[in-house]
This record gives structure tokens, sequence and C-alpha cells, in this order.
């Protein structure tokens, strides 16, 4: 049975603290330790400090539970039994489920689980194992233990909108059916989830909506995924020039601090790449004429962005696209007539540019937004002098 573990509400706590301290005192001694919620006696702050030293030294080891399992308890198959452990360390691991989800995780029918999925074994039809979790929209919070990768049959990951917090656990790596993973809107926290880049099947990756920092390893673009969502983390710096590699139809990197120059590699996703969506970084210097490759392209994003200079002639080659947004840049020029002229466009939005001139076939897009530019004639311009300023600094840029 499961044993009661008195310090959970504690790693909890401290949790939350870690989040809202952020970096407030590098080495969040303990000392200063005050909650609003309430306070800490001496030896909960001991506690909390002495765990978080643990929490940092061995990111293996600590993060485990202690879930002792019943002799009398029967289950199916061993594998049962293995995700008995595993989702009863997770239950340990969870200190708020206002929606009680887990409230019947109790008991060797992990299959009755809610949110536990079960399926015939891949290796094993005669068998029925741990195939899937669903705990999206859960509003739970606590974190990820170790255990979790006792799962080793899961094909799918879904804990989208709760309020886990940590990072992920290493032994994920153990989940070598997985095929989606979402732990998007969630509070993970530190740098992107390497692990993940280990598992053999994985298809679907959407870690959005949480607080992942640093660079994007090369090495996810090397990986044979469908769908990137990494959108509103704290990634920063240049995209890794071997993106092209990728063989995602979808990849939103929207709302982080990427930098510097989209990649040229970009024109060899041509075969597979749908969509893409960039908007609010920090994305510079120009588009790459190599975009024009991207003939089954529907959706391009990149708005909000310091983008500099003309929309490439090229665009006009981009046959599928139906969505095109380049708003809030600095892009100059003329905007090419075969854009406007793309066969299936359907939304153009180029407002809050410096471009000075549109052929009038633009305005003839279903849904068109050229609004803030500096554009002859055009409702809704930029004020001539205005124009003039920034057009000068633009091509300095360039
Ligand atoms: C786990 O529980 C067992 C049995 O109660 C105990 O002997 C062991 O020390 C515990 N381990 C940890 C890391 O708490
Ligand atoms: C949560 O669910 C369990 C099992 O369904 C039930 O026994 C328990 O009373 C519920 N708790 C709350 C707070 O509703
Ligand atoms: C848990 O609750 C779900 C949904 O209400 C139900 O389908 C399932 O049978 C319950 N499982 C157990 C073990 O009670
Ligand atoms: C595109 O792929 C080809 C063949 O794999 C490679 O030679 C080329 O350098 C790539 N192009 C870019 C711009 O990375
Ligand atoms: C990509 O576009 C080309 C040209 O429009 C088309 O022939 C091809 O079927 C498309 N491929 C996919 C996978 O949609
Ligand atoms: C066109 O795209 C812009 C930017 O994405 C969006 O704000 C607008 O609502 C879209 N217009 C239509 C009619 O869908």
């Amino acid at each position: 049975m499961k044993q009661f573990n008195p310090h959970f509400h504690l790693l909890f706590l401290f949790c939350l603290l870690r989040l809202s301290i952020t970096a407030a005192s590098g080495d969040a001694s303990g000392d200063s330790v005050s909650v609003s919620a309430g306070r800490l006696s001496d030896e909960e702050a001991t506690y909390i400090r002495r765990r978080q030293l643990l929490y940092y030294r061995d990111g293996f080891g600590d993060r485990g539970e202690n879930v002792t399992v019943d002799p009398s308890l029967v289950f199916e198959n061993p594998r049962i039994r293995d995700a008995y452990i595993a989702l009863q360390a997770w239950k340990l691991a969870i200190l708020s489920d206002p929606l009680n989800l887990t409230g019947n995780w109790s008991g060797p029918s992990v299959c009755d689980y809610t949110g536990v999925f079960c399926a015939p074994s891949l290796s094993d039809p005669s068998i029925r194992v741990v195939a899937g979790i669903d705990l999206n929209h859960g509003d739970i919070a606590g974190y990820l233990p170790e255990e979790l990768g006792l799962l080793t049959d899961l094909a799918l990951f879904h804990i989208n909108s709760n309020r886990f917090c940590g990072t992920v656990p290493h032994r994920f790596r153990d989940l070598r059916l997985l095929f989606e993973l979402d732990l998007s809107n969630n509070r993970f926290v530190g740098r992107f989830p390497a692990v993940v880049l280990d598992l053999p099947s994985l298809k679907f990756l959407d870690i959005r909506f949480n607080e992942f920092e640093g660079r994007i390893p090369r090495r996810l673009f090397d990986k044979d995924l469908d769908a990137i969502f990494i959108n509103h983390n704290r990634f920063v710096s240049d995209l890794p020039d071997n993106l092209g590699n990728s063989p995602v139809s979808v990849i939103v990197l929207a709302n982080n601090h990427f930098k510097g120059c989209v990649p040229t590699s970009l024109g060899n996703m041509s075969k597979t790449l749908n969509e893409i969506i960039l908007m609010n970084n920090g994305f510079r210097s120009c588009l790459p004429p190599e975009i024009g490759l991207l003939v089954n392209l529907t959706v391009f994003d990149i708005s909000f962005n310091e983008l500099v200079g003309p929309i490439p002639e090229t665009v006009g080659s981009m046959v599928s696209l139906e969505q095109l947004n380049v708003a809030h840049n600095r892009l100059s020029g003329a905007i090419p007539d075969s854009v406007c002229r793309l066969p299936s466009l359907q939304n153009f939005t180029y407002s809050y540019n410096f471009f000075t001139a549109e052929p009038p076939r633009c305005l003839a897009v279903p849904s068109h937004d050229d609004r803030r530019n500096c554009l002859p004639g055009r409702p809704s311009q930029r004020l001539a002098i205005h124009s003039n300023v920034k057009m000068r600094k633009s091509r300095k840029q360039l």
C-alpha cells in the first residue's frame, strides 16, 4: 500500500517557492524563506534547504518516491504491477488535485483509474498494459516522479493544462514506445528536456506554455518528428542551422527569445512543412530567399520580429500559402506582385512595416491588412516623416 509521506506538502511548497522567488537569491538559503500564505517553522525550513540541496545534487535518485506494494494485491500481469508502482509514486507527488481526478487511483486495477488507458501489449497481445495517460485540463499540482519511467508501454502521455512543476524525469528515456508527449501549459522549468530526444518512437512533441529556457539542441531538428510545439517558453539564441533537416509538418517557435537569422536550410523542408509560426521573437536580418522552396506551406507567420529589407520575390512561389503574416517588422520596399497573386492566399497581413508600394492586386486578397506602412494614397499610414527616418535606419541595417 502507499505510504503517507509527510514531506510532500513541503516539497510542493518548495516547488512554488522556487517559482515565485525566481532567482531573488541565487542560492535560496532558507533564511529568508517567508511565505505570504503562512510561516515555516525552522525545522521545515531546514528540511526544505536539505531537500533543495539533494534536489540539485542528484536529479536521478532524489525524486523517486517510496512506494511499497502490499503483498496481498493481485495484479493482472507484472507490467500492470509496475504501472501500479509508477502511478502510486505519482499520486504521492501530487499535492493538489481539485477535480479529484486521482481520487480513485488505488487498488490493483490501474486500467480503471481515471485518465489511465490500457490496451493489448504490442509485444504480447494476450496481456493488457498501460498505453496512455490523459490528465489534460486536470489543474493538478505536483511533479513528475522518476518512477514514471516504469510505464514502458506508454504511447501517449498528455498532461496539458495542469500545474506540474520541476523538470522532466530522466527515466522518461525508458518510454521506448512513447509517440505523443504533451506537457503543455504547466510549470516545467530548466533547460530543454533533452531526454525527449532519446525517445525512439516520439513523433509529437508539445512543451509549449512552460518555462523552459536556454538553447534549443541541434538534435531536435535531426529527429524524425511530425510536430514540434515549443512556443511560449524562454528559449533564447539563434536557431540551429540544421533546422531544415527536420521532417515536421508543423513547427511553432512563437513567443520565445530566438534571434538572428531564419536559417537558409528552411528551404529543405519543402516536402513536409505545412505550417511554421515564428512570431514574436527577435529574428533579424531578412528572410532567406530559400523560403520560396516551401511549396507545401499553407501558414507562414513571422509577425512581431525585427526583419528588415524587402519581402523576397521567391515568396511568390509558395503556391500553397493560405495565411501569410509579416506584420510588425521593419520590412520595406515594394510588395512583390507575385505574392498577392498566390492562388490560395486568403489572408495577407503586412501592417506595421515600412512598405512603400503595393500592387492593386493585394487589395483583392480576401483578407488583407496594410495599415501603418508608407503606402501613398492608402488610409492609416505612418506619418511621412516617420517613414523617412525609419527607412533610412532600416537601410543602414542592411
Ligand atoms: C523506503 O521505505 C522503506 C520501507 O519502509 C525504508 O526502509 C527505506 O529507507 C525507504 N527509503 C527512502 C529513500 O525513504
Ligand atoms: C475523490 O474521489 C474518491 C473516489 O472516487 C472519493 O472517495 C473521495 O471522497 C473524493 N474526494 C473528494 C474530496 O471529493
Ligand atoms: C474511477 O472513476 C472513473 C470515472 O468516474 C470510472 O470510470 C472508474 O471505474 C473509476 N475507477 C475505479 C477504480 O473506481
Ligand atoms: C539541403 O539538403 C542538402 C542535401 O541534404 C544539403 O546538401 C544542403 O546543404 C541543404 N541545404 C541547406 C541550405 O542546408
Ligand atoms: C506538395 O506540393 C506539391 C506541389 O503543389 C504537390 O504536388 C504535392 O502533392 C504536395 N505534397 C504534399 C505532401 O502535400
Ligand atoms: C488574418 O490574419 C490576422 C493575423 O493572423 C488575424 O488577426 C485576422 O483575424 C485574420 N483575418 C481573418 C479574416 O481571418
